[in-house]
């Protein structure tokens, strides 16, 4: 990646969660992981790949604990002066926290990559993907997985004799076909400011049901292209993906943590 290219290009970091389900009693993207934090871990990825120009960090409203951590990762990087630096207040859902850090992206960007912190040992490689997605002319390119187990969808159903209830199966989608998506999500500016209006527009049932930007862009009917991912961008959301991700970290399997 050149640095003129790497300067059209803004990384939004959400981090903005509760992080309830993994139960620290603090916002997941604080928690301690290998020896510093999951946010650390995060942002050092982004800037290891040296693909931003912009790093737009979303944090839980008024967290000032979070905003000095933010300030901390970027004085760590002040070997690379140009690299610009902003840190909001997220919303009350991930699509609002990203809208919140888009209303930061400055003129000079022409591509954004949106990416969890809740994925902080995303490997380089990825991001070098989906930016190279970009710059072949896709407007909007995540990557995944292909899944390993069988997935069903199910309907709220009750048992014949009593009634209890349950639910049952309403479909098997073919698993040969099935993408598990992890983040960060690229996209032309234009596109994702598009899909954020669009997104603005849904009544809150519908917005519920948004869980990434993608899905934004393929209800405008737009094509959203499909990279490799990787098993290390793992998702922290509960107690075992913490031990997982520290295990990757400074455990015995951290001989095998090969970038992939
Ligand atoms: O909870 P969920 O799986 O949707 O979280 C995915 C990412 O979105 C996490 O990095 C989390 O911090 C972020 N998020 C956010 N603002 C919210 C909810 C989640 O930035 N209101």
């Amino acid at each position: 990646m050149t640095e003129e290219a790497g300067a059209r290009c803004a990384v939004i970091i959400v981090a903005a969660g509760s992080g309830e389900r993994l139960g620290q009693g603090m916002p997941k993207a604080r928690v301690p992981l290998g020896g510093s934090t999951m946010l650390a871990h995060a942002v050092n990825g982004v800037v290891k790949a040296g693909i931003a120009g912009q790093i737009c960090i979303a944090v839980p409203a008024g967290d000032q604990e979070m905003v000095e951590l933010c300030g901390e990762l970027a004085a760590a990087h002040a070997e690379q002066p140009d690299l610009v630096w902003n840190v909001v207040d997220g919303g009350a859902d991930r699509t609002a926290s990203v809208r919140a850090a888009l209303a930061m992206v400055g003129p000079d960007i022409s591509t954004v990559l949106v990416h969890d912190a809740a994925r902080p040992l995303t490997p380089t490689g990825v991001f070098e993907r989906v930016v190279a997605a970009l710059r072949d002319g896709a407007k909007a390119v995540i990557p995944a997985l292909a899944v390993v187990d069988t997935i069903k969808t199910v309907v709220p159903a009750e048992f014949p004799a009593t009634g209890a209830g349950v639910e049952k199966v309403s479909g098997t989608p073919a698993r040969s076909r099935l993408r598990a998506v992890q983040t960060p999500q690229g996209f032309e500016l234009e596109t994702l400011r598009r899909a954020h209006a669009y997104a603005a527009t849904l009544v809150p049932a519908e917005a519920a049901q948004i869980t990434d930007d993608a899905m934004l862009v393929e209800a405008m009917g737009g094509d959203v292209f499909v990279v490799q991912g990787s098993t290390h961008s793992l998702k922290i959301t509960t107690p075992m993906d913490l031990l997982l991700a520290d295990a990757m970290l400074q455990g015995p399997l951290r001989p095998r943590w090969v970038e992939g």
